[in-house]
């Protein structure tokens, strides 16, 4: 009998800032724990990560810091691939999305699935600032929140309340990039129709996959029940993967899309020649380590691509774990508040082995746990 081949990835962070405790207790530290436990049984792993390079916050980062994406990009997977390493987080490969491989790869992926008839196109009204000449997305309009009166929030989100908004719901709405006010221009992109994928899901995950988490099989029920709508995979942006088709000149593949075929090509890079064998191949099972936010992407929208292409296996399992909070607070890389992962290991050198530890016995796989600095009596809190 062939020898049990295991795929193991961890979700590609966003190198718009470093890794910190909630990425590590949540995701890297289990994976690692789970790769670590396969080797020892002599069993052959393949761990599989990287950066995830593109989307719209490394391009705001980029333009309030003056330089280029490229260069947030650069400097940020640098930190990143340094702090997995120094805490013995050993994947066989660290790549980064904005890697040739992976813009070939990820370029000839849509293009089958568009080769295929697999998107629909829509027509649909979008933002756009006059002044600048460009599309908005929903993160470069601010505005003040009608919720709670923050002069500062979001299109996508008020940061100070943490509701959840559309650019139409703020009040006195203005261009991140000109301080015009946005207006409405009509733009066509590429739809995945999840639609027509969710009797499949619903037989694969529903019926076939009930011994995932609570968490994750729930999370994937109501979206299922839900009803799925089609999702757009292209963007008006000049930050990604050039949507490789005749007059779409300035759309790019949507972050969502290029980012989960980086586990292919990174696989591609480590291993030119023997790649395949681990995405299709019936006899290897992929493993995606998640926190919870990437649920739906990785049980419902990639998979279905997958589907779609038609060559690759699925996912056996998705183990997504809750959140790690600070201080009760959620972690925010755009508000600053976390550990940092580099910083630690500066500050305590040669203590990997201790957050490691504290980081696995408050690991929160059922539920959100609460990481703080100060004493307290709280048997959940995880203290130093
Ligand atoms: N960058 C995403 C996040 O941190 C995860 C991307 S996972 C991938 O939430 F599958 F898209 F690569
Ligand atoms: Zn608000």
């Amino acid at each position: 009998m062939e020898k049990k081949r295991t795929l193991v990835t961890c979700a590609l962070p966003y190198a718009n800032g470093p890794v910190h405790i909630g990425h590590l207790a949540g995701v890297y530290v289990p994976a690692d724990i789970y790769v670590r436990y396969l080797r020892l049984r002599g069993e052959d792993v393949l761990f599989i990560c990287g950066s995830d390079e593109h989307g719209v916050p490394i391009t705001i980062k980029a333009r309030e810091q003056g330089c280029t994406p490229q260069d947030i990009v650069d400097k940020y997977h640098g930190i990143i691939k340094d702090s997995f390493a120094r805490l013995g987080i050993n994947f066989d490969i660290y790549s980064r999305t904005s890697s040739k491989v992976h813009e070939k790869n990820a370029s000839d992926f849509f293009r089958k699935l568009y080769d295929d008839g697999a998107f629909i196109t829509r027509e649909s009204e979008q933002y756009y600032d006059p002044e600048a000449g460009t599309f908005l997305a929903d993160r470069y309009i601010v505005g003040t929140c009608p919720k709670c009166g923050n002069p500062g929030a979001y299109g996508d989100q008020c940061e100070k309340c943490g509701s959840t908004l559309s650019p139409e719901e703020l009040i006195n709405p203005r261009s991140k990039l000109s301080g015009a006010t946005p207006v409405k221009k009509k733009t066509t992109h590429w739809y995945l129709p999840l639609d027509k994928y969710e009797k499949w899901l619903s037989e694969w995950i529903l019926d076939g996959h009930k011994e995932w988490k609570t968490n994750v099989y729930g999370q994937c029920k109501s979206w299922i029940d839900g009803g799925l709508q089609p999702r757009a995979v292209s963007r008006d942006l000049d930050w990604g993967v050039p949507v490789p088709v005749e007059g779409a000149e300035g759309k790019v593949l949507y972050v969502w899309f290029d980012a989960p075929i980086g586990y292919i090509s990174n696989t591609q890079e480590l291993l030119p020649q023997s790649w395949e064998k681990w995405w299709k191949d019936e006899h290897t099972s992929l493993i995606h380590f998640i926190g919870k936010d990437n649920i739906v992407f990785h049980c419902i929208v990639f998979p279905s691509m997958l589907k779609a292409h038609g060559d690759y296996i699925l996912p056996q399992n998705v183990p997504a774990n809750e959140f790690l909070n600070l201080e009760g607070d959620k972690i925010s890389t755009s508000r600053g508040w976390a550990v940092w992962a580099h910083e630690y290991l500066q500050d305590f050198p040669e203590k990997e082995d201790v957050m490691r530890y504290v980081l696995t016995a408050n690991a929160p796989e059922t539920k959100d746990n609460d990481f703080s600095g100060r004493t307290t009596s709280s048997a959940t809190t995880a203290n130093w």
